[in-house]
């Protein structure tokens, strides 16, 4: 089934949270799952805007990317790219950001060994929390390495979100090619056996379809 005229942004990668000019913060993804998301997407014809943290990986044809460090920038860029129709945040965002990140590079002698942090936006619940203009389509990630779906179900509903995939990470999930997944709904669940992350994506992007037009969205 076909997306068109359908706009979706997608979040995906890692975000970079500067300690000073030449440290940071950040994690291990690679942006596979996010950037296959965003092509799975596009094929079917949808307008897609992929909101991405430093990656490795080129955009997918027919994609527009914004490409973004820090979760706070992340969250600005894709509350420009909105109104859309489907929101997906699969990045993984950086849960705290040094509260202070200066011009001068900072030096042991000068600030010992003790790191201030912040918390930092939560990206998907401050779009799924939206007044006005929300997405009628909030889709999150849940990985997990154990009580993968009770955690995932507990965290549909604390992000306000309309589906969740819940991925077992305690493998190679986490920067690797291959993901297995639980589309969890608030009227079903479906489970995709492991397999690349394209094939996951375009499992993701059917039931989209799937939805959108037993429901169509105005
Ligand atoms: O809380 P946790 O990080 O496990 O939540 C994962 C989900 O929430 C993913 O969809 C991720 O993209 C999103 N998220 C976000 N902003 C954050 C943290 C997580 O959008 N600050």
């Amino acid at each position: 089934m076909r997306l068109d005229g359908r706009r979706i942004v997608v979040t995906a990668g890692p975000t970079l949270e500067p300690i000073d000019p030449v440290r940071f913060l950040s994690n291990r993804s690679s942006g596979n799952q996010g950037y296959a998301i965003a092509a799975a997407l596009a094929a079917r014809g949808a307008d897609v805007v992929l909101v991405s943290g430093p990656t490795a990986l080129a955009p997918p044809d027919g994609v527009a990317r914004v490409d973004v460090e820090t979760a706070c920038e992340m969250l600005a860029a894709v509350e420009t790219a909105l109104p859309a129709d489907v929101f997906i945040a699969v990045a993984a965002v950086a849960d705290w950001r040094p509260a202070q990140s200066g011009a001068q590079k900072l030096s042991k002698a000068e600030t010992g060994m003790t790191l201030q942090l912040v918390e930092n936006p939560d990206i998907l619940k401050t779009i799924a929390a939206r007044p006005a203009g929300r997405p009628a389509l909030v889709i999150g990630f849940a990985a997990e390495t154990h009580d993968v779906l009770e955690r995932a179900r507990a965290k549909r509903l604390r992000k306000g979100c309309d589906w969740i995939v819940a991925n077992d990470v305690s493998g190679d999930a986490m920067g690797g090619t291959h993901n297995a997944a639980t589309l969890i709904r608030p009227d079903g669940e479906n489970n995709w056996p492991r397999a690349d992350k394209a094939r996951i994506a375009d499992q993701l992007a059917e039931a989209i379809a799937d939805r959108l037009a037993k429901a169509p969205i105005t």
